[in-house]
């Protein structure tokens, strides 16, 4: 950890993304390398999160979203959405007084009226706790899924257009972004994808408009924060000309 910590001190702070956002990839696949069953991923992967979220509050980063469940995941087994179901209050159970004391602003992005009564309620109760701490926001996308997203900004939009409260010809992208569960954060720079596959998967589409991508082959359970790092100093050398033309 110091010795990363120290890797990271060599580069300009100013280099550094504002807000990283990861797909958290390949529970499933890793567990069966081992002959265990996908859950013991997903078990896995939590503790993953844990070290990440560390990281990101040591670095103090201003900003990590993390895909743990997206409106296409309801597709997977009934066994499998529940087991995730129970992890993900386990999780918030059991880590909310840790990163309350770590200074971290938990936030949901996602749907969320499809959970059980118990986690949207701690759901609520983890957002109550945290809504003044002035650390990392951190994101989880729980029941997440990009287009649904933009459709519901889209139809608060409407919405306010139809109760007289704003003008069609006032819709601009700064007024449709802060209808966004992400209002008000700065937009993605980085986004992590784990486990090899190459695709975005419905995740923050608008957010990572002029995002830098970042793959790697590793599985989700054996990302480990040394890897983060080099993702971050990848990203550090990076020329982003957001379509300008800039020499280095
Ligand atoms: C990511 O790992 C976790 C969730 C999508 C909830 P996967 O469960 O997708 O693992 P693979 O991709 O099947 O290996
Ligand atoms: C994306 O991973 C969603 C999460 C990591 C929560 P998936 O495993 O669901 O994505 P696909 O199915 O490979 O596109
Ligand atoms: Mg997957």
């Amino acid at each position: 950890m110091d010795n990363n910590l120290e890797r990271l001190k060599s580069i300009d702070k100013k280099k550094l993304p504002r807000h990283v956002a990861i797909i958290m990839d390949g529970n499933g696949r890793w567990a069966e390398s081992f002959g265990l069953l996908r859950s013991a991923g997903h078990v896995a992967g939590v503790k993953t999160l844990k070290r990440i979220l560390t990281t990101a509050v040591n670095m103090k980063l201003e900003a990590l979203t993390v895909y743990a469940f997206s409106t296409e995941n309801w597709k997977r087994p009934l066994a499998e959405v529940d087991f995730l179901m129970h992890l993900f209050s386990d999780y918030l159970e059991r880590e909310k007084q840790e990163m309350h004391s770590n200074n971290v602003r938990i936030n949901f992005i996602g749907r969320t009226e499809d959970f059980s009564p118990l986690i949207q309620r701690q759901i609520v109760e983890a957002v109550e706790l945290m809504k003044n701490n002035t650390g990392v926001r951190f994101n989880i996308a729980a029941d997440y899924g990009a287009k649904d997203e933009i459709v519901r900004a889209a139809r608060k939009l409407a919405l306010k257009v139809a109760a007289g409260k704003l003008a069609i010809d006032d819709i601009n992208e700064d007024i449709f972004e802060n209808e966004l569960d992400t209002a008000g954060q700065p937009p993605v720079d980085l986004l992590i994808r784990t486990s090899g596959d190459l695709r975005i998967s419905n995740f923050l589409l608008w957010q990572t408009a002029y995002a830098e991508l970042w793959f790697t082959k590793t599985a989700w359970p054996d990302f480990s924060p040394e890897e983060f790092i080099d993702a971050l100093i990848d990203f550090a050398n990076r020329n982003r000309r957001f379509g300008a033309i800039i020499n280095h």
